[in-house]
């Protein structure tokens, strides 16, 4: 039987609270299409773990997943370690060290969801936000000057590479030409100058090889109104690596709750592992109740086994969500429900 080496980070607070889930959906998935999945598991590697040993994971930790074939991440983050320490600590090396440079982040509008969107009926919404992933204004270039001087400052300079930004548009491209056909660019062109103009001109480069994908552009700021206003008319929208973090909470919340929207961190070229992880982060003000949606890294499991060559898998996992949410009415407290993250999962599994 074919095996897959899955390295699992539950991470902090609630993160480690929707792993389990996503492991049970997965170990009933193996079963049912006889596969096999070998867990390796870091459990400690965490905020509790920097605060007692100075650092998120060991020095060799990248070295401890390369030979993994994906990896699934709950959230970091907590008080008491500053969000920047931990996130460039664990997070951000996995995504850059493995060349994830996609991140794909699907959303839909489920039946039996209330969006707080009066227009965002069920079925219609079903847009997928492809994000850079390892550049933009996410950069080590920049610094601090002059501390406790009046002339303090920061400073955090964009970087936008030709190579970089090209492989995710066409990543983009590619996966608008399989879906309906329709590319939407965020963009912010009329008030930053240098980065963003060189966005759009290779956004019109790229969009030459792809004659069949219908494409346009939006100003971020007029974007963000429009996801509100209409998500329907939106399919795959890409954006840079700020935008795309923002917009794919935007979208989230539009479908009702960030606690359901999963990400795969994808090396599309599959030297390095990629990574699954739900997009919400690890919720402090609700951690440790046992009340956290699973459904971000439910779904996240599902886009690991399509990765895997599971695409049928991924389906069931799919159509479950889908299920439970139309025909049952066990929620988590963020969807209106009352229900544990122990019997919500529960029930899901009982329809899967
Ligand atoms: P967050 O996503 O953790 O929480 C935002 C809000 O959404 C909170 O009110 C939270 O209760 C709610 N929420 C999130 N996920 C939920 C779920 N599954 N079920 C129900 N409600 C849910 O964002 P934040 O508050 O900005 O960040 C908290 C910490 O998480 C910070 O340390 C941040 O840096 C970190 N973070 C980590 C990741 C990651 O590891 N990938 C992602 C985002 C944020
Ligand atoms: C996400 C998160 C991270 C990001 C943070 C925690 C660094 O918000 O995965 O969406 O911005 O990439
Ligand atoms: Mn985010």
């Amino acid at each position: 039987t074919t095996n897959h080496r899955i390295a699992l980070i539950p991470g902090d607070g609630i993160g480690a609270e929707v792993l389990p889930p996503a492991q049970q959906v997965l170990d009933v998935m193996a079963r049912r299409y006889g596969f096999n999945l070998s867990y390796t598991s870091y459990g400690d590697w965490s905020c509790e773990r920097y605060l007692r040993e100075g650092a998120m994971m060991p020095a060799d930790g990248i070295d401890q997943l390369r030979d993994k074939d994906a990896i699934l991440l709950g959230a970091v983050g907590y008080p008491g370690v500053p969000d920047h320490v931990s996130l460039w600590g664990l997070l951000i090396p996995i995504r850059r060290g493995f060349r994830q440079y996609v991140n794909l982040r699907p959303i839909r509008v489920f039946e039996g969801i209330d969006s707080p969107v009066r227009r965002a009926r069920p079925g219609e919404v079903d847009l997928v936000v492809v994000r850079e992933n390892v550049e933009g204004e996410y950069s080590e270039a920049g610094g601090r000057l002059n501390a406790g001087f009046p002339d303090e400052m920061a400073i955090q300079e964009t970087v936008f590479t030709r190579a970089g930004v090209t492989r995710v548009l066409d990543y983009a491209f590619m996966l608008a030409s399989r879906r309906t056909g329709r590319l939407t660019s965020a963009t912010k062109s009329n008030g930053i100058v240098h980065t963003m103009p060189f966005w759009d001109q290779l956004v019109a480069e790229r969009a030459a090889s792809f004659a069949q994908v219908a494409w346009d552009q939006e100003h971020i700021d007029a974007l963000a109104a429009k996801l509100v206003l209409e998500p329907a008319r939106f399919d795959v929208v890409v954006a840079s690596n700020l935008f795309g973090d923002i917009l794919s909470d935007l979208a989230a919340a539009v479908a009702g709750s960030i606690g359901i929207a999963p990400a795969a961190n994808l090396n599309p070229e599959r030297e390095f592992p990629s990574m699954f992880e739900p997009v919400h982060g690890s919720a402090p003000d609700i951690a440790g109740r046992g009340i956290a949606n699973p459904l971000g890294a439910i779904w996240a499991a599902a886009m690991m086994l399509d990765h895997l060559g599971h695409p049928a898998a991924a389906r069931d996992i799919t159509d479950a969500i889908a299920s439970v949410l139309a025909k049952t009415d066990t929620r988590t407290p963020d969807l209106g429900g009352t229900a544990t993250t122990a019997e919500f999962t529960e029930k899901l599994i009982e329809l899967l």
